[in-house]
């Protein structure tokens, strides 16, 4: 009955536009991870959702909610999950206390906030990487001194949020362990490098290790520094060539945006190290491309050089999600972020788990239709 009437000022507030926020805590059994629950009204550009910060002992999540899902799902935590809940409105405030014995008590008092706050969509605020702690997206000339993010910054501040959004998730699908070891072949500038150690170590709290692997020695001096700079003191990297890099350990195995064959070398690399994670969003596509032969209907519209381009595209990443699922790997393949980015932008993800039988029977048969005589991923492995 309280518990009923609570929610009515709940959907009540939301209606009149009167909810200021709500906080559950106090979980109703000892051991949950989930600690606390805050929730904030937000206007999205379809509709309004109750955007959720989930906190767990080791991390925090964000997940937004239609209303009435999310007055659905609050109403299920009341009481089991959490035993108090407090909803702030610019009329009144209510706190809903549940005893020992799951009996509720309602109280109202006089409201704490006289002012809705701004219900805009503030996408910084959800981000995993706060660009405020991140030191080291100064020099990398995404921030300003203020840690507040560049004009020029921004584009590459949201590709690096949804990359570590992409592996968050992905790492919650299967086993990294406590201690992982991380390796990005090709690393580049570090962008993202950083970013992993940044959340990894910052936001989940594990004891990981990355080792950047690159080419060019300036940039690897570059991130050498930094990482020193800013006390990533588990961060490394290495100049020298993917190929002569022979790791005694990988949990999981990164390579974005890496030239070509190197995508393939990569994940060589990542499945003779039984990696438990890998990662690449391949880049250019001339391997197969050279060789492709049309021997289907399709050979009438493959003259046309954009989609033959593609045709390429897909065929060498098709090729390498079925490799991966052939030695034992789930995969997925999927666009990671708009092509207003990075017109780079397919991921493919592999999870250790069950692979499929049939691959290489699949892969024969793309081989023939597109008369390819090799991949260099089935070379390498
Ligand atoms: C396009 S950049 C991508 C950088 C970074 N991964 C990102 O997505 O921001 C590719 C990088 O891979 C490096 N690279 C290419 N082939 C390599 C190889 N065989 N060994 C080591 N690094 C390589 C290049 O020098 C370059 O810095």
């Amino acid at each position: 009955m309280e518990a009923e009437t609570f929610l009515q000022h709940l959907r009540a507030s939301l209606a009149e536009q009167s909810f200021v926020k709500l906080t559950l805590s106090k979980p109703g059994q000892k051991g949950r991870s989930l600690k606390n629950v805050f929730a904030r009204l937000v206007h999205l550009k379809e509709e309004s959702v109750l955007s959720f910060t989930l906190r767990y002992t080791s991390r925090d999540e964000v997940k937004n909610h239609p209303i009435e899902e999310a007055i659905a799902m609050i109403s299920l935590w009341l009481g089991d999950e959490f035993l108090n809940a407090d909803l702030f409105t610019t009329v009144q405030d209510h706190s809903l206390q549940f005893n020992k014995k799951r009996k509720a008590r309602l109280f109202s008092k006089k409201p704490s906030h006289t002012q809705a706050p701004s219900t805009a969509h503030d996408k910084q605020k959800q981000r995993l990487i706060d660009p405020i702690r991140a030191k080291y997206l100064h020099p990398m000339g995404i921030t300003g001194k203020d840690g507040q993010i560049l004009k020029t910054g921004q584009k590459k501040f949201r590709q690096i949020n949804k990359y570590i959004e992409i592996i968050d998730s992905l790492i919650d699908q299967g086993e990294l362990g406590a201690s992982p070891h991380l390796v990005d072949m090709g690393s580049g500038k570090g962008y993202l490098t950083f970013a992993l150690y940044d959340h990894l170590v910052n936001n989940r709290k594990l004891e990981a290790s990355i080792t950047g692997i690159e080419l060019r020695p300036k940039l690897v001096s570059f991130c050498n520094e930094l990482a020193q700079e800013v006390g990533f003191d588990r961060l490394k990297f290495l100049a020298m060539n993917i190929e002569e890099y022979q790791p005694e350990k990988i949990d999981m195995l990164i390579a974005l945006h890496a030239c070509d064959i190197a995508t393939d070398i990569a994940i060589a690399k990542g499945i003779k190290a039984q990696s438990s994670f890998i990662v690449v969003a391949p880049c250019c596509h001339k391997q197969i491309r050279k060789q492709m032969q049309c021997q289907t209907a399709l050979q009438s519209v493959l003259k046309h050089g954009i989609m033959e381009e593609r045709q390429a595209e897909l065929v060498t990443d098709g090729i390498r999600s079925l490799l991966l699922e052939a030695n034992g790997y789930k995969t997925k393949v999927f666009e990671f972020i708009s092509t207003e980015h990075t017109p780079k932008n397919v991921m493919i993800t592999a999870t250790q788990g069950t692979g499929r039988e049939d691959a290489l029977e699949q892969i024969d048969q793309i081989k023939k239709d597109f008369g390819i005589e090799y991949h260099y991923l089935e070379k390498l492995l």
